[in-house]
């Protein structure tokens, strides 16, 4: 299998995992679960990169410079999920395979988290399984990349 680099996304309030609506989000923070994407995605060939950031800005910065470096993204683009057509339009415009992952499942929560902007324009979205989420993720691009 061709190595693959993947970069990871983390959007607004995802820097405050561990801390933050533990009931919600887990006690895991983003430091560990990017430990855990690391190893794992070393199991499978993958190199990944991480990017967090509360500003859409920043994000939507890292994805038009994933061009022509990564050959999948994984976003969690935290709130900016339910509204930022910024994000949807960048990730739209890259054509980067992409894979969009939730901590908590969106659709058992609040009605306005049950809508993405954002998962029209990603192959799919991983939802409800705290760190698992990002780590079926890899696997979801892994199936994407098998025959090359
Ligand atoms: C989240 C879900 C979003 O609705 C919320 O705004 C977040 C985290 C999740 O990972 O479950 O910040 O993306």
């Amino acid at each position: 299998m061709i190595k693959k680099n993947i970069l990871v996304i983390n959007g607004p309030n995802l820097n405050l995992l561990g801390l933050r609506e533990k009931n919600i989000y887990g006690v895991e923070t983003l430091e560990n679960i990017m430990d855990r994407i690391r190893e794992e995605a070393g199991k499978i060939g993958f190199e990944v990169s991480f990017y967090q950031s509360n500003h859409e800005g920043g994000i939507i910065d890292s994805i038009h410079e994933a061009r022509g470096k990564f050959d999948g993204i994984i976003i969690n683009p935290g709130a900016y999920t339910h509204y930022s057509i910024a994000i949807r339009d960048a990730i739209k415009a890259v054509e980067i395979p992409t894979v969009e992952v939730h901590l908590s499942n969106v659709h058992a929560r609040e009605e306005f988290r049950t809508k993405s902007v954002i998962a029209p324009v990603c192959m799919g979205q991983i939802s409800g399984f705290g760190g698992g989420s990002y780590i079926a993720a890899l696997y979801a691009l892994r199936e994407k990349f098998k025959n090359e």
